[in-house]
Formats: C-alpha cells, sequence, structure tokens
C-alpha cells in the first residue's frame, strides 16, 4: 500500500511537467501557426484527467498488484508524453530564427508532424479513459436497438426526404454534424432502419469509420458488410472490383458513421472510386461527424446540423435509465428537472446519468444534483460531458469495476477486443480474484463487463 502511495505520488510529478510544458505551448503563437493548438488542448485534457485518476486511486488505494501497474502503465504514457514536449520545445528553440523569418508551409507541415503527437499514448490511455463512451473506441452497428429515441422525428423525416430526392448525382453526400454524444449515431441508425429507405435502396452498408481512414480498408469493410463474411487481405483494386459485383447497379446507401479524416484530397480518392463502382444516379452516403471542416469537405447536400435535446426530452431519458420498465416517482420531479439541465441537451450525459442513479432515492439526487453536477457548465469544448464520464466512473460500485474499466480504457481505441479476451485479460490481472474458481471469476468478469457497457 505504502509502495502504492509513493508510486502514485511519482506519476503525479511526472504528469505536473508535462502539463506546465503543455500549457505553454498551448500559449505560444507557434502552436497556432502549425495548427496543432487543438491537439496540445486535447493532450492537456489527458494530462488533467490522468491527474483526476490519480486523485481519484489515492483517495480509495486498493493494495493490489493490478492498480500498481495500472499506475505504472500511466506513468510510461506521462513520460512519453514529457519525451515529445521536451522535444517540441528544442526543436522550437532550433527553428526560432527561421520562424521569424518565414517559412516555406511544406516545410511547416513536415515539423509539425514529425511529433506526431496523436500517436502519443497518452491519448490512448487517460484520454480513452473518459472519451470511451462518447467517442471513437466503440465501434458501432447498424441494428443495435435504441430504445425510445426522443426528440428525432423531424431530423428522421428530413433526411429522409433529402435522400430519396437527391437524384442528380451518382454520389449525394449529407453530412449529419454534431457533438459528441448528440445523438449522431443514433439518428443515423434510425434513418438506416426506415422502412422506406430499406425499399428506396437496393443495398444499405454500414461502415464505422472512427479515425482510420484508410481508403482500401474502407472498401474492405464496405465489402464485409454487404457479404457479411470475412475479407481477405488482397490489394486495392481486387477489392473494389468485389465490391462492384457485390454493390450491383441499383441504388446503395452508405453510412460512414464517426468520421475525422480532413484530408481532402483522401476523401476525394475514396469518392472519386465510390463513383466508378456504381455509376447509377442517386446513391446516397451519409456521414456522421464531430466536425464541421469534415463535413464542408464531404458535403454535396445541406449538411444537417444536430439540434441539443429539450430538457423534457433529457428528463424522460434521465428517467427511463433510472427506473428502467418502472415509473419514477413524482418527489423527484423538481430535482429531475434540475438534474436534466445539467445535461445540456446531450441523450449521452441523460443516459449516464440516468444509469448512476439506477433505483437511487431522493437524497442521491439531491447529492449528485449539489455535488457531483455542480461545477458542470454549459460549454461546447465537451467538457462537461467529461466531468459527467468522470462522475459515473467514479459511481461504478465496485473497486474491482473501476479497476476494469480503467484496464479497458488503456487499450488503444482500434484495438477490437471480444468480450471473452477482455474478461480472461481482466482474470489474468487479478482483478476478478475469487477463490471459488474460474468459473465464478469468469461470470463476475462477464456482469462487470455488461454492467461497464451499460454506463457507458
Ligand atoms: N434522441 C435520443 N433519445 C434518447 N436517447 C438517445 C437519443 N440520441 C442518442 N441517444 C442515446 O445517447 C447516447 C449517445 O448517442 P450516439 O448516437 O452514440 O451519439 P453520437 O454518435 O453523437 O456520439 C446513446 O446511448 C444513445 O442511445
Ligand atoms: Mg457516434
Amino acid at each position: 500500500m505504502a509502495e502504492l502511495a509513493v508510486l502514485s505520488a511519482s506519476v503525479k510529478a511526472i504528469v505536473h511537467g508535462p502539463l506546465d510544458k503543455v500549457i505553454s505551448l498551448v500559449n505560444k503563437e507557434f502552436s497556432l501557426i502549425y495548427g496543432f493548438k487543438k491537439d496540445l488542448e486535447k493532450l492537456r485534457g489527458s494530462l488533467v484527467m490522468i491527474q483526476a485518476f490519480l486523485r481519484d486511486a489515492e483517495r480509495r488505494p486498493v493494495g493490489e498488484e493490478a492498480v500498481k501497474l495500472w499506475l505504472q502503465k500511466l506513468e510510461g504514457v506521462a513520460y512519453d508524453a514529457d519525451d515529445v514536449l521536451d522535444e517540441m520545445n528544442y526543436k522550437i528553440l532550433q527553428h526560432k530564427v527561421k520562424l521569424q523569418k518565414k517559412v516555406e508551409s511544406k516545410e511547416a507541415y513536415e515539423f509539425g508532424h514529425q511529433f506526431h503527437i496523436r500517436d502519443v499514448d497518452a491519448y490512448s490511455a487517460a484520454g480513452a479513459v473518459f472519451s470511451h463512451s462518447i467517442a471513437r473506441s466503440r465501434e458501432t452497428d447498424s441494428v443495435s436497438v435504441d430504445p425510445n429515441v426522443l426528440g428525432r422525428d423531424n431530423d428522421k423525416s428530413d433526411l429522409v426526404k433529402t435522400l430519396m430526392r437527391s437524384r442528380d448525382e451518382v454520389v449525394s453526400v449529407i453530412p449529419i454534424v454534431g457533438m459528441g454524444g448528440l445523438g449522431k449515431t443514433t439518428l443515423a441508425r434510425l434513418i438506416y432502419n426506415d422502412e422506406r429507405i430499406k425499399n428506396y435502396f437496393d443495398a444499405r452498408i454500414w461502415v464505422c469509420v472512427s479515425e482510420n481512414f484508410d481508403v482500401t480498408k474502407l472498401f474492405a469493410m464496405m465489402l464485409e458488410s454487404l457479404t457479411q463474411s470475412h475479407v481477405e487481405v488482397q490489394g486495392r483494386e481486387a477489392i473494389v472490383k468485389n465490391l462492384q459485383k457485390a454493390i450491383g447497379v441499383g441504388r446503395y446507401l452508405l453510412i460512414l458513421d464517426d468520421v475525422w479524416n480532413d484530408k481532402a484530397d483522401k476523401w476525394g480518392d475514396f469518392k472519386r472510386s465510390m463513383e466508378g463502382i456504381n455509376t447509377t444516379k442517386g446513391n446516397s452516403i451519409v456521414v456522421t461527424t464531430r466536425s464541421e471542416q469534415v463535413a464542408s469537405i464531404v458535403a454535396t447536400l445541406p449538411q444537417h446540423f444536430l439540434r441539443k435535446l429539450s430538457e423534457e426530452d433529457c428528463l424522460s431519458i434521465l428517467k427511463a435509465r433510472a427506473f428502467p420498465g418502472g415509473e419514477a416517482p413524482r418527489e423527484l420531479d423538481t430535482i429531475g428537472k434540475k438534474i436534466a439541465a445539467k445535461c445540456q441537451g446531450l441523450p449521452l450525459a441523460a443516459n449516464l446519468v440516468g444509469g448512476i442513479l439506477r433505483n437511487k432515492g431522493k437524497s442521491e439526487w439531491m447529492l449528485i444534483l449539489n455535488e457531483g453536477l455542480s461545477q458542470v457548465n454549459g460549454d461546447e469544448n465537451g467538457s462537461s460531458i467529461l466531468q459527467i464520464l468522470k462522475l459515473s466512473f467514479d459511481h461504478l460500485p465496485t473497486p474491482a469495476a473501476k479497476k476494469c474499466f480503467a484496464y479497458w480504457s488503456i487499450f488503444n481505441k482500434d484495438f477490437n477486443l471480444k468480450k471473452e479476451q477482455v474478461v480472461q485479460l481482466w482474470m489474468a490481472e487479478g482483478f476478478l480474484y475469487s477463490n471459488q474458481g474460474s468459473d465464478v471469476m469468469e461470470k463476475t468478469g462477464i456482469k462487470i463487463f455488461h454492467l461497464l457497457l451499460q454506463n457507458c
């Protein structure tokens, strides 16, 4: 236990250094020039989150090997971040004179990219611990059932009409834009499964794109979605030919969920092939994205900006989550409204808070409102949802569940693990220790796995 506290303190010290550096770098005009102010801000977010976790680990020291391991991993992450930042500072000095004159944009681009800020593990570790559910780690599918989707009737009917009317181009592209947790994927799924859409399009394809926009891989995923069988590793030409066969000559609807690629040339490359694969007019692509920049690159039709839900809708989501299958007591109405207001129109926030309050009484609702949510104020950067995610992490019922969640989140976003594999790993790490044998451990693990999914 003492060792754990020492380790936690040492990670804390390590995090402090890079955090200061990030802050100073963010403030430097330099980062603006090279366009990675946003990246640095994200990194700062990750480091702040690591700090929050360390505070949590200190508050509830669980003297187990597993926590130590987790802290060690965070330590490694913090060091990685520190190295990158040191290198950046050094390079800034080195280039200062040059920068004051004029730097050609190509050089600037290469300069900015040699640091691979995006690759710093702090992203996938601490960042993903929170962004996990609002974000990129969860692979989506087209069939998942969204119970009680509220307040999206108009969005759905507008989009369905637009998709069925666009026959001027071979491929029309309509982006659904909005911040994480607003319900873009849910809306896309409503459209995809709408009966009119099913009748109108001869083929429907769902691809969860996430951060990795690799054109050949996208074609392979489309082919897999259409044929529902595994696509062997092949060159682009072979995959595209097979895709052409699978799509046929009828109209298709392609949903590209969660697109982050903001490189116009990559998108152009993808779209040109799509236009050649099937030359029938009236094909459509729906792109969901958080980024207006991405949306403006891909759009051929007006963008669909998703609005926040009303407070009443948030309250309904909250109640449905908190009292599954039952009625919420009337005495929670007033306080429920105040909590719903804190969800700021984000269905994900309402879901998370509702999960925390599952089957809880008035005193717990008061506590969450007055303490847990007191810092949550309106902003457009998604930081309030991070606070709500942290809150829901804090409220995971057992230390084992917390450790499992944290450990799971350490995996890179693109790392696909099956439920059984995750549980095996948790067992190997000793999170699920039980003296009743591995069967019991496995069952507990599976319960925790489902619990975590519920809480995300
Ligand atoms: N209109 C809605 N009514 C009720 N719940 C919703 C609604 N839209 C989304 N949700 C829920 O909110 C969460 C986040 O939605 P999601 O579609 O994944 O958001 P995004 O894709 O914008 O990040 C999911 O749990 C989803 O079921
Ligand atoms: Mg989504």
